[in-house]
């Protein structure tokens, strides 16, 4: 009877399966899986069977990719107990325990110990899910019970699904572990586990050593880290109760992405990009300095954008201000007075102090504190004030303006300006407080002052300072401290001028020689801050030279800006930094040169831009996106452009995208930078409304001037010059009508008909809408975008688009009016 039933089994196997019986995804009791068999899940995705890992000979039995990227190890069995020769064999006992043997004497090297037991009627199973699962079950013909997961006992690889965290019914914590190297899959020094100590945070290590931290959940995403809003690629997913609490992530769409901490410590988000068959970082876990544990000790506060980039929070000095003074600041920041609770107003209800509110940050780390997800804000601070312990606390989830109370019951450690919409109420001497609050009311009396000075005195950029003025105001007063910080930054310039090591120093001579004494025949154009020629050096290299036109201070500033920021840069899509010149009051920049001058050179050119076909165009386009994506995110600095436009993506011989100008890069910071602000604006027919407006730029300003980038690179028509007779529509609006219509392929130019691909170009232009959304929030980050170019799957739908106008669109009534009189006014230089 039995043999007859195995028979049936084949034979439907036989003619359910395309490959021949070989594809299995199940194996019963007593079946084995020999070295050179693989068990296949159902649709494909992934395959199980042993291995030898890079040049290693050892094997071990684990899980890769089979479709996509086949090859790529998701997960390993026997880690620290390979075998040494390929006698390997895995097998399911009848009680349902996953077993790997070797040898001639069947030597268990590992096994799942998940034995159960069984009844009568039920058979256990071991089946390869196509989610990478390995799961073993019990099953009769009414139920069917887990016994045993691989996804409980991750590796070194998060997948989609997998619960990182805890179970606080049986104790199992799942965590991730670094290989030892790639050759060696055996646990290494690093991991990254989900702390429930205090509020879950999920820590990162090095053996002992805390590297950083994911911040704690707060309702939106991690603290600290990108919002999950606007990302198209994945959700995450928080849960914590009674029985459980983890971390897990799911895909939206289509797209493959694994999270993987890599030998060297990296955790990476990869996703596989299907038109050139690689995995591509989609984003890195550690960005920044700031994301280096507690850089800045006990209360202090980093932020990239500051130099240095630590600080003590409101009302704290540092501990020691020498070491402080050269860089080292782990021993961090020290009251200015103490506190009264316990201590000076004798009851010890905590009346004597208050708090002090630090908005946007990353919160502190959590792992010395206490939390109840009922209470409200304002029952916080009294559980805080009351309690002498109580350093600091927070709202839980911020969402609906805040829920929850989080408290510190320690040092804060780890916190970091952050820009997202948390703030942290830290404990202070009521008495200090005062003072805080005095200086604020007179710090704004004078800011108030020298707007009325500004408008007085300006006429053309009133609205903009106004705009300015006005965000200088409701920037939180821990801004201005750290403002003054910067003011002292001349001094450090010395040491921030070492990064510029790599670059070649080039004396005057040398620069006037190979520009023919700067010859004005031999000037290419006019750059952010003075003009560029084009030089020829003795060993005969190409080089375009900027010179800062006058040594004003604002220059100087710029100057100092872009060499520091572009000599840290190196990515394929940017241009590249060759050298300096500093000589008396000269300040002279060296570039690679670039063949075939800039983007809109051909691009608004009628018969230049028949020299661009539209795979070029298409190269160029992702070239950007990957420039922009590398400033935004990939490179160690969080870079804002701020000035992307055609006229800045420069071309090298082989049409290869390459942005340049980074005079008005990354944002500027403290007091004194009203003048340039005024001076430094973007360009007009790029910049994005919330810039115009408000002054306020982030990285989406710059994913908004890459949407219009695309538009004019499919129309070969400048935004700015853009007008369609029926409608008083922009580009925008136009191309924005268009795509509604179902006519979006009308938008491209004329010349492009022969070479275009309709599907790529749809796309950009769909993904081009989504950059030019009215509102910031909606735009893509750069990430998306740069997957949504190279993937199939749908895209969501565009909203308005900025800077549009028209009445039969009544949504656009309700949105803060701007209207492009305004703007050219803004930026008429
Ligand atoms: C199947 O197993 C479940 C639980 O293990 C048990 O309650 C049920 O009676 C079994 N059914 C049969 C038909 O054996
Ligand atoms: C949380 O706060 C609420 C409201 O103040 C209180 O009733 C409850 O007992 C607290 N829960 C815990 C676990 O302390
Ligand atoms: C402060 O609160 C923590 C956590 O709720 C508690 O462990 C500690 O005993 C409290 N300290 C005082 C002085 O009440
Ligand atoms: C600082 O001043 C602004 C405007 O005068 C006010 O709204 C704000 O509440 C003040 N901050 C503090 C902490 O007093």
């Amino acid at each position: 009877m039995e043999g007859q039933s195995t028979h049936i089994f084949f034979f439907i196997a036989l003619i359910l399966l395309p490959s021949g019986c070989s594809a299995l995804d199940t194996i019963s009791a007593n079946q084995e899986i020999k070295d050179g068999k693989t068990l296949v899940s159902a649709g494909e995705m992934f395959e199980l069977g042993f291995f030898s890992p890079g040049k290693s000979k050892n094997r071990y039995l684990g899980i890769w990719y089979k479709k996509i990227s086949y090859g790529t190890v998701v997960w390993v069995a026997n880690r620290d107990t390979p075998i040494k020769d390929r006698s390997g064999m895995l097998k399911l006992s009848r009680h349902g325990d996953l077993v790997i043997l070797s040898g001639r004497h069947n030597t268990a090297v590992w096994s799942s110990n998940s034995a159960v037991s069984v009844q009568g009627n039920d058979h256990v199973v071991v089946q390869l899910l196509d989610t990478g699962n390995l799961v073993v079950c019990n099953k009769n013909s009414t139920h069917q019970n887990l016994i045993w997961q691989s996804f409980d006992y991750p590796g070194d690889t998060f997948l989609p699904g997998m619960k990182l965290g805890k179970d606080l019914v049986t104790g199992l914590q799942r965590y991730i572990t670094s290989w030892k190297s790639p050759d060696d899959p055996s646990i290494g020094a690093f991991s990254n586990i989900h702390d429930t100590n205090g509020y879950p945070q999920t820590l990162g290590w090095h053996g002992k050593v805390l590297l950083g931290r994911l911040g704690p959940w707060n309702g939106l995403g991690f603290s600290g880290f990108p919002s999950e809003k606007g990302n198209q690629i994945y959700s995450s997913e928080f849960v914590m109760n009674e029985k459980e609490i983890y971390h897990r992530y799911a895909l939206k769409t289509s797209v493959v992405l694994r999270i993987v901490l890599t030998w060297d410590g990296k955790t990476l988000f990869l996703h596989w990009i299907k038109r050139i068959k690689e995995w591509a970082v989609y984003a890195n876990a550690a960005v920044d300095s700031c994301d280096r544990f507690s850089l800045c000790g006990p209360y202090g506060i980093c932020s990239i954008n500051k130099h240095p980039p630590c600080n003590c929070m409101q009302g704290f000095e540092p501990r020691n201000p020498e070491e402080w003074g050269a860089s080292d600041w782990v021993s961090g920041c020290i009251r200015k007075k103490p506190l009264n609770c316990g201590n000076g107003d004798g009851d010890g209800d905590g009346d004597g102090d208050g708090f002090w509110k630090i908005e946007g940050v990353k919160v502190p780390d959590t792992r010395r504190s206490s939390y109840n997800v009922s209470m409200t804000l304002g029952e916080c601070e009294m559980a805080c004030k009351r309690n002498c312990s109580c350093t600091g606390y927070t709202s839980l989830d911020i969402r609906n303006g805040g829920s929850g109370c989080l408290l510190w019951l320690d040092k804060l450690l780890d916190t970091r300006e952050y820009d997202v919409n948390q703030d942290i109420y830290i404990r202070m001497a009521a008495s200090e407080l005062e003072g805080l609050v005095d200086s604020n009311s007179s710090f704004n009396k004078k800011k108030r002052i020298l707007v009325m000075v500004l408008l007085t005195s300006l006429v053309v950029p009133i609205l903009f300072a106004l705009a300015y003025a006005c965000r200088k105001i409701n920037k939180p007063p821990h801004m201005k401290r750290q403002g003054k910080w910067y003011v002292h930054d001349e001094k450090n310039t010395s040491l921030q001028m070492e990064h510029l090591d790599e670059l070649q120093v080039f004396s005057l001579y040398e620069v006037a020689r190979a520009t023919c004494n700067f010859n004005d025949s031999n000037k290419i154009g006019e750059g952010g801050f003075g003009p560029v020629y084009k030089g020829v050096l003795e060993d005969g290299r190409e080089i375009a030279v900027k010179r800062l036109s006058e040594t004003s201070q604002q220059g100087l500033d710029e100057f100092k800006n872009e060499v520091i920021c572009i000599a840290k840069l190196q990515h394929r899509n940017l241009v590249k930094l060759l050298g300096y010149c500093i000589h008396q009051n000269e300040l002279i920049l060296i570039y690679e040169y670039m063949t075939n001058k800039s983007l809109d050179w051909f691009l608004f050119d009628e018969t230049k831009s028949l020299m661009l076909n539209w795979p070029q165009r298409f190269n160029i386009i992702h070239g950007i996106s990957r420039g922009i994506l590398y400033l935004h995110q990939d490179s160690r600095l969080q870079i804002i452009h701020r000035d992307l436009k055609a006229g800045n993506i420069l071309l090298d011989g082989d049409m290869n995208p390459k942005i340049s100008d980074f005079g008005l890069a990354r944002k500027f910071v403290g007091p004194d930078t009203t003048a340039k602000t005024i001076k430094v604006v973007g360009t007009y027919g790029y910049i994005s409304p919330e810039y115009a407006v408000h002054g306020r730029f982030s990285i989406k300003s710059d994913v908004f001037s890459f949407g219009v980038m695309v538009l004019e690179i499919i129309s070969g028509k400048k935004n700015k010059d853009f007008s369609h007779g029926d409608h008083r529509d922009n580009l925008l609006g136009y191309a924005w009508r268009l795509h509604k219509e179902g006519r979006s392929i009308g938008l491209m130019s004329a010349s492009l008909q022969a070479s275009c691909v309709v599907t790529e170009v749809l796309r950009s232009i769909h993904v081009a809408l989504l950059c030019v959304q009215h509102h910031a929030e909606d735009r893509p980050t750069m990430l998306s975008v740069v997957l949504m170019l190279v993937s199939e799957g749908a895209l969501p739908e565009p909203k308005l688009p900025a800077f549009f106008i028209e009445k039969s669109y009544p949504e656009f009534e309700s949105l803060p009016s701007v209207d492009e009189h305004t703007i050219t006014q803004l930026y008429a230089r």
